[in-house]
């Protein structure tokens, strides 16, 4: 069943983590003609147990592509680093609900003039970030606990990704939806269909021989999903 609400633009978002991070600018080269957008995973060491890159390595690609960085912070403390990211070239940022003072980082993503974001782990309810959606401009409902690439897709997320939808098609806006984790060009169908619009995938994008490909697999999925197309 197609979704009975409209979704903003069908967007891929691949997620560097699984690239070459030895090549990296060419590993995003090779993915730009069919994404607009790349994730950036930051992560602390903290927040989650795994540690990734900072402003430098997004000052660096911000060098080689013209892509709408999309910079996921799984961080404890992020009020300290948004501005950071912001000079490197984030063009938006995404903060995790779970850390807290959240009204306050969203203002400051706003002052800054960065895109703003909200995320949610799969075990954090609908109603946690429900206050906020009217603030904020894309809602990222994980679908994987985050800390690493390559996990399962978690499906009962499906049910959180429609009230966003549905919340946010009753009150009028026009919100980016975001599923990150286990993405690919099969469970796309089902995220697609529940009311989510961008698509993060890693590992079934870098992790392919042929990643452009891997991207124009999932987006073609997702268009077909969202047209009710047969599975
Ligand atoms: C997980 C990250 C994801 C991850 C997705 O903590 O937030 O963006 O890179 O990777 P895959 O698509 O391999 O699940
Ligand atoms: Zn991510």
């Amino acid at each position: 069943m197609e979704p009975s609400f409209p979704l903003p633009e069908l967007r891929v978002a691949p997620s560097i983590l699984s690239a070459d991070f030895g090549s990296l600018s060419d590993a995003v080269a090779g993915i730009a003609p069919g994404a607009d957008w790349l994730h950036v995973d930051v992560m602390d060491g903290h927040f989650v147990p795994n540690l990734t890159i900072g402003p430098p390595v997004v000052a660096s690609l911000r060098e080689h592509s013209d892509l709408f960085f999309d910079t996921h912070l799984m961080i404890t403390d992020p009020a300290r680093y948004l501005e950071s990211f912001r000079d490197a070239g984030s063009d938006g940022c995404t903060v995790h609900v779970e850390v807290g003072r959240t009204a306050e980082l969203i203002a400051q993503m706003r002052d800054l003039g960065l895109r703003v974001g909200l995320a949610a782990n799969p075990d954090t309810p609908f109603e946690a970030i429900e206050p906020f959606l009217a603030l904020v401009d894309l809602v990222l409902c994980m679908t994987v606990f985050p800390g690493f690439g390559g996990q399962t897709f978690i499906a009962e997320v499906m049910p959180k990704v429609r009230q966003v939808r549905a919340a946010a098609a009753a009150a009028g806006l026009s919100l980016d939806v975001e599923v990150d984790g286990g993405v690919d060009e099969h469970t796309v169908v089902e995220a697609a269909r529940s009311g989510a619009n961008v698509y993060v995938s890693g590992s079934a994008v870098f992790g392919r021989p042929h990643p452009l490909d891997a991207v124009r697999d999932i987006l073609r999925a997702a268009v077909g999903a969202v047209a009710g197309d047969p599975p």
